[in-house]
């Protein structure tokens, strides 16, 4: 077992066992071993790729959005650029790199990063040498102005609850110890006042079978909540970007990946990634309440051909060896396609009321 993994299991044995939200937030982010907090899981030599990792036009694209939204906006001489979880500091690098041309929004622009991790804070502070940078442990902490954000892959990192369908009602799906003392999966039947509010399919619980798993994020939902209650004061937009599904579903999605591999999410706590699918209609449900606007949900390989990918790979291929023009051409295909990460991965669009969002509510981006 890891040492969080001993750790976790003397928690279990003086608490009783925790549910898969606890779990996976000391998994990820226990201070001394969490996955996220010493190491960096990027790329070939780590446990998974990103979109921006993958290729440069996938944060430029998003850098032309971006500076077309502050325009939609009527281009603010303030403006909060805050991005949620930006690991190694990628997409803000190739964003900046578009912005700059058009000085008045760098100008403006003030960049915030909300990192937990203080490994990759480390290494966003290299890859974004010269842009003046503030960090934050958490949304809250970004002064109030007019605001762009940009989340890719980070609500998926966020803890989920889990809830099966049983044979008497809905249980919640905990973390406890098999006899062998390694840790195990087990049920504890909900009592009526647990988990308010419950996962949307364990509310209608007809036609769900037994050992269907529904999912809940208290965290997604609340941070979803948290940028659509300043977005809507502030004025701006947001995208959110990951992969998951407009829910209500079942289906159990917590994955671990270690070195591109899926392996058991209870074999070795805090040396594997752990995720979740983003139920994307959670999240916009949220962000209505708050009195924000969310558009219709659109596929990643929709959004990037909005914003000009084609044209965007071409412009890269030009006078380019073959080599380096099949490379372009198989990130893009990778970025976009729709057996690659074109479908899978979604953007919830979302802003404050009366903002005319580019790509989203016309044709012009
Ligand atoms: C899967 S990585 C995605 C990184 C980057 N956005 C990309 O696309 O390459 C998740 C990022 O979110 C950060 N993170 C995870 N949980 C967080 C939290 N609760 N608050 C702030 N950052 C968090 C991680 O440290 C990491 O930078």
């Amino acid at each position: 077992m890891t040492p969080l993994g001993r750790r976790i299991a003397a928690l279990i044995r003086q608490d009783g066992p925790m549910s898969v939200a606890d779990y996976m937030a000391l998994c990820l982010s226990d201070p001394g071993h969490g996955y996220y907090m010493r190491r960096e899981p990027f790329g070939r030599a780590g446990d998974f790729i990103t979109a921006p990792e993958v290729s440069q036009m996938f944060g430029e694209l998003i850098g032309a959005w971006v500076v077309a939204a502050w325009e939609a906006m009527g281009a603010p001489a303030r403006l909060a650029l805050v991005e949620l979880g930006p690991g190694r500091g990628t997409l803000m690098k190739d964003l900046l790199r578009v912005a700059r041309l058009r000085p008045a929004f760098i100008e403006a622009a003030r960049i915030h990063l909300v990192e937990t991790s203080p490994r990759l804070r480390e290494i966003q502070q290299e890859t974004l040498a010269g842009f003046r940078v503030a960090w934050h442990a958490s949304v809250d902490e970004v002064p109030d102005a007019p605001a762009i954000l940009v989340a890719n892959e980070f609500f998926d990192a966020l803890p989920i609850r889990q809830f099966v369908r049983t044979a008497t009602g809905w249980a919640e799906r905990l973390i406890g110890l098999a006899e062998d003392g390694s840790l195990a999966f087990g049920l504890r039947p909900m009592e009526s006042a647990d988990a308010r509010p419950l996962p949307a399919p364990a509310t209608s619980s007809a036609g769900v079978g037994e050992g269907a798993i529904a999912e809940l994020s208290p965290a997604a939902t609340a941070i979803a909540a948290t940028v659509a209650t300043r977005l809507a004061r502030t004025g701006g937009t947001a995208l959110f970007i990951d992969y998951g599904y407009a829910g209500p579903a079942t289906g159990d999605t917590l994955q671990a990946l270690a070195r591109h591999r899926p392996v058991d999410p209870l074999a070795a706590p805090g040396e594997a990634d752990l995720t979740a699918h983003v139920d994307f209609t959670a999240l916009a449900t949220a962000v209505r309440a708050a009195g924000a606007v969310p558009r219709a949900l659109i596929a990643q390989g929709e959004f990037l051909g909005r914003l000009g990918l084609a044209p965007r790979a071409e412009a890269l291929k030009r006078g380019k060896d073959a080599a380096t023009a099949a490379s372009v051409d198989a990130a893009a295909a990778r970025l976009a396609g729709a057996e690659a990460m074109g479908n899978l991965f979604k953007v919830l669009a979302i802003s404050s009321r009366g903002l005319a969002l580019p790509a989203f509510d016309d044709n012009s981006a």
